[in-house]
């Protein structure tokens, strides 16, 4: 069988970006680093063929229509096919909506929203030509319910959750499916590592993880990668339209007014 071809946008990000394309290279696919950023895209392309694994940089600006079509266009040439796309470029804002300027609007929808309906929109026709893919967007838990300052964030990834339920059902014929993964709040490996991390924000993600996660120990970019690769992969042929969320159980969590004394079973 040959090896699938996977195309992630924002694959040059050191985090998530990172975590996706070395999980998707982990489950045995030819990884597409595909970044605004050519540096970017051509160290993490280093990275994973120091590791043994096959992997293509490619530079596109998921905002830029043309851009995206080009780089579609190339990595058609040169692999063949596209049998999964990963829209992992995002940006975020931490602002309040009333300081929002239309600035910051038209970077954040324009990147989070409209650079993956143009990815989805180019690749989709290079899998129906050869008869099916998987299209994964990452989304956020903070478009599932969110916080002060993240309110066009969250507006801007659940417009995303809109879109690849619309991209699901539009695709469907085409053998095409989409799904959205949702990270929680993700721990750097540089700030888990007691040597060279810095101490404070270590205290302050354990006690978030321990506070406000049902699993208490930190979610790591690979591990958003591997619910990526699943749903890439043909062994979730039967699901799409759906959304899976990575957060250690944040979203699942209510406030608990009681003493925080654990359980007893009677
Ligand atoms: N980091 C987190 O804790 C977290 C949590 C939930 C969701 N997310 C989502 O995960 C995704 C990646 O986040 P991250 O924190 O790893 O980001 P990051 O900033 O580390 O990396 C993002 C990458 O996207 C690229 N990029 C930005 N604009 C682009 C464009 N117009 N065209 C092509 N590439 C572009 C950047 O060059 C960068 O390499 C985003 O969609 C973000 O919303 C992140």
């Amino acid at each position: 069988m040959t090896q699938p071809i996977s195309v992630v946008t924002g694959g040059g990000g050191p985090q998530l970006g990172w975590g996706i394309c070395l999980a998707l290279a982990e489950h045995g696919n030819h990884v597409v680093v595909a970044d605004a950023d050519p540096e970017a895209a051509s160290r993490a392309t280093s990275l994973l063929r120091e590791m043994g694994f096959s992997a293509t940089p490619s530079t596109l600006d998921v905002t830029d229509l043309s851009s995206v079509q080009e780089a579609i266009k190339q990595i058609e040439t040169r692999l063949g096919r596209i049998d999964s796309l990963v829209n992992s470029a995002g940006i975020g804002l931490d602002k309040p909506i009333q300081l929002v300027t239309s600035l910051d609007f038209d970077r954040l929808m324009h990147v989070n929203v409209r650079g993956a309906m143009w990815c989805a929109s180019a690749v989709s026709r290079v899998m129906a030509a050869q008869g099916g893919g998987s299209i994964v967007n990452i989304g956020t838990v903070h478009a599932l319910g969110t916080a002060t300052g993240y309110g066009l964030y969250s507006a801007s990834k659940s417009a995303l959750v809109s879109l690849s339920r619309a991209l699901a059902v539009e695709l469907g014929d085409d053998r095409i499916r989409c799904n959205v993964v949702h990270p929680g709040a993700l721990r750097r490996e540089q700030d888990l590592d007691p040597e060279s991390g810095d101490p404070e924000v270590r205290e302050r993600h354990a006690a978030f993880a321990q506070v406000r996660q049902v699993i208490h120990s930190p979610i790591r970019p690979v591990d958003v990668g591997n619910a990526v690769a699943f749903l890439a992969s043909d062994a979730a042929r039967m699901i799409t339209g759906t959304e899976l969320t990575v957060d250690a159980g944040t979203s699942a969590l209510l406030h608990d007014l009681r003493p925080a004394t654990k359980h007893q079973p009677r």
